[in-house]
């Protein structure tokens, strides 16, 4: 059985990103288990003057370097990721990596009609950094606008043929998991800006 941990790009109480990563724990439950974790008890990210992180950073980062993979399921604002979750990936890369070589799905969920697809792009760029060094699913948006609309009472998408692409996403997410497990045991990780100057 594979584990995923499942993030929601929030600190809100109430969240359409939660509520999708809600749905994708239940809907492949037979596949794999996915661990919804919280940003919400992360402070502001800044730099420590021991380059120590919180104990919520480093807990949440031995979570995601034992599973198989991370989706990330990001809000939008303004165009861009949460602060919440750029602040969150700023400390899981902050003289930790626990996303290096981790496989990474990302989806989203907006109340606008282009559902996070500038967010996603700006995830995308933020993971492929050297200090984070994700391996992001290619080729993969799923993105759920007008999301205040789009759960039922049971907290399922009213979409199949949504539902239908995510089917193929959870599919090719593992067997993507399952090569780059073979890729990741040959490749040496090259990049590190901090231990040198930061
Ligand atoms: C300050 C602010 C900016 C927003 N900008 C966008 C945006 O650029 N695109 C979009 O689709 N929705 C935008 N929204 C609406 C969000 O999609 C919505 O508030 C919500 O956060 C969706 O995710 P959630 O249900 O997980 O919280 C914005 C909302 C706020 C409060």
């Amino acid at each position: 059985m594979l584990h995923y941990i499942g993030i929601a790009g929030t600190n809100s109480a109430h969240s359409t990103n939660r509520q999708l990563i809600q749905f994708v724990a239940r809907h492949y439950a037979q596949d794999a288990t996915v661990e919804l974790v919280e940003l919400g008890d992360l402070p502001l990210f800044y730099k420590t003057a021991d380059h120590s992180v919180p104990a919520a950073a480093t807990a949440l980062a031995a979570k995601i370097e034992v599973a198989d993979g991370v989706i990330i399921a990001t809000p939008e604002y303004d165009h861009s990721v949460p602060a919440v979750l750029s602040s969150a990936l700023a400390w899981l890369s902050y003289h930790i990596h626990p996303f290096a070589g981790k496989p990474v799905l990302i989806m989203g969920a907006s109340y606008g009609s282009l559902g996070t697809s500038r967010a996603q792009a700006q995830l995308r760029q933020i993971l492929e950094s050297p200090e984070l060094d994700a391996r992001i699913m290619p080729s993969a948006e799923f993105m759920v606008g007008h999301s205040l609309a789009a759960f039922d009472d049971n907290g399922d998408l009213k979409d199949l043929t949504l539902v239908a692409q995510l089917d193929a996403l959870m599919t090719n997410f593992a067997i993507f998991a399952d090569v780059n497990r073979q890729l990741t045991a040959k490749m040496t990780r090259t990049a590190d800006w901090q231990d040198s100057n930061h």
